[in-house]
């Protein structure tokens, strides 16, 4: 493992015209977070500067950038003349950081995880001057090829456009990463020309510029999955596939059940520990830690929410940003709470909206229950302490508190506050008229035959 620093510079400055968005590529999101930010975490777990270049006026990408790692130094590359330019765009860095190994890597490809840069850093230690990351493609079309000589040494990239037929036939392509141990990576990279199909500056030349100086360009070859390049939206949801598919089996790795994983939708920061059951058609969005033995069953939609130790979320459950589950609560079909904590053993298991407020340990909020948080203007609490029971279609106006072990008479709306112990009933009384059905019935039946 090398020791030796290391400058990670992110290029991010494409237009990426193929996307026919008007976000910015690499801020298109996979699992919830944007592919730059899939990058520079990897980058930043594996230790070292970054440095990102951006585009004209890209301001969006440049607080992305600061976002996920503040120190990062951004450097704008005018226009875009290709990758190689891109990556000098960061010129003075790469001087004031001579001595430093660089690791090249793209915000269009975010699967690379830190394995392979590792590998490539062992690629450095055991003497290659460059580095490349390269794959075998099922489809090369659209790839840079890696031309090999007999001994198996990397001796130039052929991009796809300045290929003659022999070279299109080469399945091991460029993944766009590539590391460098020289002592003038500036340097290097500026004796690059743009003498080729598209007129642009190609990194991918320096394996022929460095070769001219005697630099050996050495191949490490991964998973082709590792290393998607997304340039349209179909390749956008390939890698959101190949992420998923990664996160459901660490999840069932580590212990949790999944009896349709593929119709589990996890997010970049999902937390599910070991023993929690999800069952089929589940979308978990940022934010979210589902603790021990808790079960979360179909159709459920998760997000910025903690479901407590052996809690039971579902089926057709919503839970929004704040909803805090303590253990064995349980949140039944159609209700959605948002921003409410519930404590131990709570229940609210049918067509709820529980917003704004608290639940108490062992409280049962009963079926059609609404919690009225929102006026129009502003956003009130509605606080149900330990042990009450909310009857079945009662409006539970906020502000307003509920005190422990209270009744609320179904039917009810609510709009004081209830002592602890109490009963509150808001609802006319019943009136009964004896026979009145059948004198109805006659009435209206002689009516309609017009006697
Ligand atoms: C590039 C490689 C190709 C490789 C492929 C892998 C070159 C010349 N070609 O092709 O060998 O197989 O990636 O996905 O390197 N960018 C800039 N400034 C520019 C041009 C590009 O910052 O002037 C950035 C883009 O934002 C993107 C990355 O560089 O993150 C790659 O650019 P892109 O145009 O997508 O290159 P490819 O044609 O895919
Ligand atoms: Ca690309």
């Amino acid at each position: 493992m090398s020791v030796r620093p290391t400058l990670f510079v992110v290029l991010a400055a494409g237009k990426g015209t193929r996307m026919k968005s008007s976000l910015p590529k690499v801020l298109h999101r996979i699992a919830g977070q944007s592919m730059l930010a899939h990058v520079l975490k990897t980058a930043s777990r594996a230790g070292g500067e970054i440095a990102v270049v951006v585009g004209p006026g890209a301001d969006a990408v440049s607080a992305e950038t600061l976002r996920v790692v503040p120190e990062a130094r951004i450097f704008e590359q005018s226009a875009q003349r290709g990758t190689g330019d891109a990556v000098l765009a960061a010129r003075s860095l790469l001087e004031e950081k001579a001595g430093s190994d660089v690791i090249v890597l793209f915000g269009d490809t975010p699967l690379v995880r830190g394995e392979v840069l590792s590998e490539l850093r062992g690629a450095l230690d055991n003497g290659a001057g460059i580095a490349v990351l390269g794959f075998r493609a099922k489809d090369p079309t659209g790839y840079g090829r890696l031309i090999l000589d007999g001994q198996g040494t990397l001796t130039a990239i052929r991009e796809e456009k300045d290929a003659n037929d022999v070279e299109k036939a080469v399945d091991l392509c460029n993944s766009g990463v590539m590391a460098f141990r020289v002592d003038n990576v500036a340097l290097l990279l500026s004796r690059i020309g743009c003498d080729n199909a598209k007129g642009e500056y190609y990194l991918t030349d320096v394996v022929e510029v460095g070769r001219q100086q005697g630099t050996r360009a050495r191949v490490v070859v991964c998973d082709e999955a590792e290393v998607l390049g997304i340039n349209t939206q179909e390749q956008l949801a390939t890698a959101e596939t190949v992420w998923q598919a990664r996160a459901r089996s660490k999840f069932m790795q580590s212990g949790v059940t999944m009896i349709a994983p593929e119709t589990v939708w996890l997010s970049f920061d999902t937390e599910i520990a070991a023993g929690v059951s999800i069952e089929p058609n589940v979308i978990i969005g940022p934010g979210v830690t589902i603790e021990e033995g808790a079960q979360i069953l179909g159709f459920s939609h998760l997000e910025g929410a903690t479901v407590g130790k052996g809690a039971r979320v579902g089926p057709f459950a919503r839970l929004r940003p704040g909803a805090r589950l303590g253990p064995e609560v349980h949140i039944g079909n159609f209700v959605e709470v948002k921003n409410v904590t519930l404590g131990d053993g709570a229940k609210a298991n049918h067509l709820s909206y529980l917003g704004d407020g608290s639940v108490g340990a062992n409280a049962n909020i009963g079926a059609g229950t609404i919690f009225c948080n929102y006026d129009g203007f502003n956003k009130q609490r509605t606080e149900v302490a330990e042990g009450a029971f909310i009857g079945s279609n009662s409006s539970l106006v906020a502000p307003v508190k509920i005190g422990k072990g209270a009744y609320i008479g179904s039917g009810s709306v609510i709009t004081k506050d209830v002592s602890p112990g109490a009963l509150a009933l808001e609802r006319n009384s019943q009136e009964e008229r004896p026979g009145w059905a059948e004198k109805f019935r006659i009435m209206m039946s002689r009516r309609k035959a017009g006697r």
